[in-house]
């Protein structure tokens, strides 16, 4: 395995076993042709940076079919409307403002009053043509060095990049940074999001880490991969999403705010810039593995009846990990249309609809959209069952 910035050699620490598609649910008919893959994870100490091995090209994972829409959560809804209000700043009134997997144009929707200089790079056909109804100028493609030669009065132009959950997802972080380069004028600011390295070792949510998840960042990792491109991140905000993700700002001049300092301090005190901290991690995960497995036993020798709310791409990690399947969980229900009535990825659970899960209340409920755990609950007052995850063991 090769670190995919400094390409150097790494030794992957941990295996999470064959693991299928994290968004690949499928019908009956197609199980015997489901694609698995090792999913083995490691770590660069050259650069900080977690990383998976081995993992499916990203047209298998992001095409006309692509599953999931950012305008199904309401507190995702609201999250962008901060986002979009934090990022104002960097814009002037005739600022060009690109947004790389730009989805169903949720955050760009916020800037609607300057669609002329607008761009949202979307590459599911699914959601992007979602997004053009909406009337977000969008560009149904990968974004990448090629595919930003087509707009050209954008290089060396555009005041501000943003991104939320989708650098994590491109293989070639290199072009993709030389695409940012390509891109941002000389005051420019790039700024994303992605679920945060120290919050996923806290919590042992190793539920992060999934085909589209290539990579899970920290300040450290940012900081020093930058670097290498005459770029600097000088300013990182954590943020509730996702189970806890950061926000990085990145900028050509090195100006780092004193937080970006405190924040590598604490991360060198925890040592996540070093493999100590994913091999303690891998440690926990077995932990976790362990007591999930038990817990599901022992409300199985109880008689008890489970579901599972919410068939995210995270479950497929835990499912497949934990050899959790049928035999356990009965249905997952779900609301969005592309997953109702499949089954989940490799262990074959069928997907319902919310309505199912109303009328067929089962005693407890495995909630595995746990980073959604208030909007949820707040949802499904009336489901007086027990309600549990492996983050909360
Ligand atoms: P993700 O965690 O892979 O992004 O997917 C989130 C999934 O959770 C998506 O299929 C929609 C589903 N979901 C519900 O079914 N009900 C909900 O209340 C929320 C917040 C999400």
């Amino acid at each position: 395995m090769k670190c995919k910035i400094t390409h150097k050699p790494i030794k992957p620490f941990m295996s999470f076993g064959k693991m299928p598609i994290a968004n690949g649910f499928l019908e009956k008919q197609d199980f015997s042709k489901e694609y698995f893959y090792n999913m083995e994870v490691g770590f660069s100490e050259d650069i900080s940076l977690l990383q998976l091995n081995d993992h499916p090209k990203p047209e298998v994972m992001f095409n006309e079919n692509y599953p999931f829409f950012t305008s199904s959560s309401k507190h995702m809804i609201e999250h962008f409307k901060s986002y979009a209000n934090f990022v104002r700043k960097y814009l002037n009134t005739n600022s060009k403002l690109i947004e790389i997997g730009s989805n169903d144009g949720t955050f760009l929707k916020n800037f609607s009053n300057n669609s002329n200089n607008i761009i949202g790079f979307e590459p599911s056909k699914n959601v992007a043509e979602l997004a053009q109804k909406n009337k977000v100028p969008t560009i149904n493609s990968f974004f990448n060095t090629k595919t930003i030669a087509n707009i050209n009065e954008y290089l060396g132009n555009t005041d501000l990049i943003c991104a939320s959950n989708v650098i994590c997802h491109i293989p070639d972080l290199n072009d993709l940074i030389k695409s940012v380069d390509m891109l941002l004028s000389l005051d420019g600011t790039f700024v994303f999001e992605e679920p945060y390295l120290g919050s996923m070792f806290d919590q042992v949510s190793y539920d992060q880490i999934y085909d589209e998840h290539i990579y899970v960042f920290s300040v450290s990792s940012v900081s020093k991969i930058f670097e290498r491109f005459n770029l600097y991140l000088v300013d990182a905000i954590p943020q509730k999403t996702h189970g806890g993700s950061m926000r990085y700002v990145v900028k050509r001049k090195n100006d780092k705010s004193s937080q970006i300092k405190k924040i590598i301090e604490e991360e060198k005190i925890k040592k996540l810039d070093q493999i100590e901290s994913c091999l303690m991690f891998k440690n926990n995960c077995e932990i976790s593995k362990k007591r999930i497995v038990d817990k599901i036993n022992i409300l199985k020798n109880q008689g008890k009846s489970i579901c599972g709310y919410a068939a995210t791409s995270k479950s497929t990690t835990i499912l497949n990990y934990c050899q959790i399947g049928c035999d356990q969980i009965d249905y997952i229900c779900d609301t969005t249309s592309e997953k109702i009535g499949k089954f989940s990825p490799g262990m074959h659970i069928p997907i319902k609809d919310m309505d199912y899960f109303r009328k067929n209340q089962t005693d407890c409920i495995y909630l595995f959209a746990w980073n959604h755990k208030l909007e949820i609950l707040n949802k499904e007052k009336n489901f007086k069952g027990y309600w549990f995850s492996h983050v909360e063991l």
